[in-house]
């Protein structure tokens, strides 16, 4: 398992592997999520390439950025148990040296759910892709359902700006209480981590409202509000129920793929979870 900090070093590497590289770009301290998408990036591909990098262009003034847990040698560690051939760690100086101004922006998707919270967050994600797409050159890229509406922008992005790469999604991965993993979920305590398992089982309340014919989305939004405003330590961001391919909300009956998202503050933390559930399946 090669470490390369240096975009010119990771260049020359990349010229003498050849056959399917399977890419999965991180923000490191890894979890069973992030390591979930190497499995299937080992299942798919002949070789994998990792990076991690805490993204400074992804995180607004006040945000986490200085506490973003960065981990290192444990990640390092949990890498080597998979067949990864290269670890991309680059610095920000080489990522955005001294009046750097492209960006790459998406502007429909980007706008509602996540990007209405956070308005410059999904600029920084599609930028810093585009860039490490152009660095790594893959063939396949790995991104998890956890962050749906990233992976549905991250889609567009390679479809519009023709990136040769297959982007594959993997599923969800959650604690054992049904917490999604997610490397924010190091900021709770125990304590915490058993309050924040409700934002799950309100999700889960909402699934089975579908499953048993529920039709109307406000029905869905009130029932899941309900169940997470119920925790006094949890504050809702959002509740949506929005159409799975434009992410509009759905003001009409259900009657097409949806996606079910919410962001929760627990102090301040704030967490992401979403199902998708597609009524000619009913799944
Ligand atoms: P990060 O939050 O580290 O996530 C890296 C990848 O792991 C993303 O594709 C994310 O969806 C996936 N992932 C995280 N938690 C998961 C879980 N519980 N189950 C399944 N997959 C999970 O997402 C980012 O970093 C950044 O925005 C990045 C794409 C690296 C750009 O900076």
């Amino acid at each position: 398992m090669k470490t390369i900090s240096r975009i010119s070093q990771f260049r020359e590497w990349r010229k003498g592997i050849s056959g399917s590289v399977g890419f999965v770009p991180t923000m490191g301290a890894l979890h069973d999520g992030h390591l979930s998408l190497v499995r299937k990036s080992n299942e798919v591909c002949k070789h994998t390439v990792v990076s991690i990098y805490v993204n400074p262009q992804q995180f607004a003034a006040g945000e986490d950025l200085e506490h973003y847990p960065r981990p290192l040698e444990k990640d390092l560690d949990k890498l080597d148990c998979f067949t990864v051939d290269g670890v991309f760690l680059p610095n920000n100086d080489n990522m955005y040296p001294e009046g750097f101004s492209t960006k790459v922006y998406e502007e429909h998707l980007s706008k509602v759910l996540e990007g209405n919270s956070r308005p410059s967050f999904f600029q920084g994600v599609t930028t810093v892709v585009a860039k490490l797409f152009n660095i790594v050159q893959p063939s396949h890229a790995f991104f998890g359902e956890k962050d749906a509406q990233q992976l549905a922008i991250i889609k567009k992005m390679v479809t519009e700006l023709n990136y040769p790469i297959e982007i594959i999604s993997c599923p969800l991965i959650r604690e054992e209480n049904g917490l999604a993993m997610s490397s924010r979920n190091a900021y709770l305590s125990d304590d915490e981590k058993k309050v924040a398992a409700h934002i799950y089982l309100a999700l889960q309340e909402g699934k089975n409202q579908l499953h048993s014919g529920v039709r109307d989305p406000q029905i869905i939004r009130n029932s899941i509000s309900k169940q997470i405003s119920a925790q006094p330590l949890l504050k809702i961001d959002y509740v949506s129920v929005a159409d799975a391919n434009h992410l509009s909300e759905i003001t009409e009956s259900i009657s097409g793929d949806i996606l079910v998202s919410v962001a929760v503050f627990l102090g301040k933390t704030r967490l992401i979870d979403n199902f998708s559930y597609s009524p000619s399946s009913n799944k």
